[in-house]
């Protein structure tokens, strides 16, 4: 039985989530959303990095066996810093799986991102397809009012439409595919796919196939209990957290908890 912490910066690592669960139906997962400190996308590296590694030492102290970075500017700032930290477990994070999915899904090589302004600042996207190939055309787009929008509920928001709308019309038309770079995105997928008609990227999926075989390579132990349990912890708001997540994952929440690191 295999341990698995995954972290965000809120309640969009549950996009992660939701794939390891997929693949892992049946390991102890805890996941921590810092929902207390989003949006990361707005702080400098140094302090994303402090509060990962908060994060970090939480779900250690908690015996993880591996640690998955569900946010990409959270593994933009921090995975070598965690990795680092604690190298006897592995840690993973979402951008490796992101561009290498969207290399894959495109056919003229132009990839649009769209992201935080963190991760878009810190160039995370055009230089993990620079290591794939450097012929690949990058556009980003930093979308600072996504994640806040996304956190506190989209359908509370009047204008949600008319932001995702802005943001996706700075796309060039030459982009084939757009990468998903913030993990709160898919949440709201169907809204961008209204604007976005090329095909749409999220790295969700291809980050459980990389923990799968991280684990394999560390020979954890895996699918050897009866059922899989789920902990959340966060460390803000528990109900807003609890809606979002329910809904997305499409399944009622019992164990939540707060607790600020
Ligand atoms: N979900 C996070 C990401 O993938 C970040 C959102 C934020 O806190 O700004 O980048």
């Amino acid at each position: 039985m295999a341990k698995i912490g995954v972290f965000d910066s809120g309640v969009g690592g549950i996009t992660v989530l939701k794939e390891i669960l997929k693949v892992f139906p049946k390991e102890r997962i805890i996941y921590y959303g810092d929902n207390k400190n989003a949006p990361y996308g707005e702080r400098t590296v140094e302090n994303i990095r402090e509060l990962c590694l908060k994060v970090g030492e939480f779900l250690v102290l908690n015996k993880v066996e591996a640690i998955v970075i569900a946010c990409n500017t959270a593994t933009a700032a921090s995975l070598e810093t965690l990795k680092n930290r604690f190298p006897r477990i592995p840690v993973i994070g979402v951008i490796e799986a992101g561009a290498k999915t969207a290399y894959k899904t495109s056919t003229n090589n132009c990839i649009g991102v769209i992201a935080t302004p963190a991760t878009v600042k810190m160039n995370a996207y055009p230089k993990s397809f620079q290591l794939i190939n450097p012929d690949i055309s990058v556009v980003q787009e930093g979308c600072s009012k996504l994640c806040p929008m996304i956190e506190s509920g989209w359908e509370n928001t009047l204008e949600n439409e008319t932001v995702v709308k802005t943001y996706i019309k700075r796309i060039p038309a030459k982009v084939d595919t757009l990468v998903l770079g913030c993990t709160h995105y898919p949440i709201i997928r169907e809204t961008i796919s209204k604007y976005f008609k090329g095909k749409i990227v999220d790295p969700a999926k291809e980050t459980a196939v990389f923990l799968k075989k991280e684990l394999f390579l560390n020979t954890v132990e895996i699918n050897k209990n009866n059922e899989g349990t789920c902990e959340f912890y966060v460390s803000g708001e528990i109900k807003k957290f609890k809606k979002v997540a329910e809904n997305f994952l499409g399944e009622k929440i019992e164990k939540i908890y707060q607790i600020n690191l």
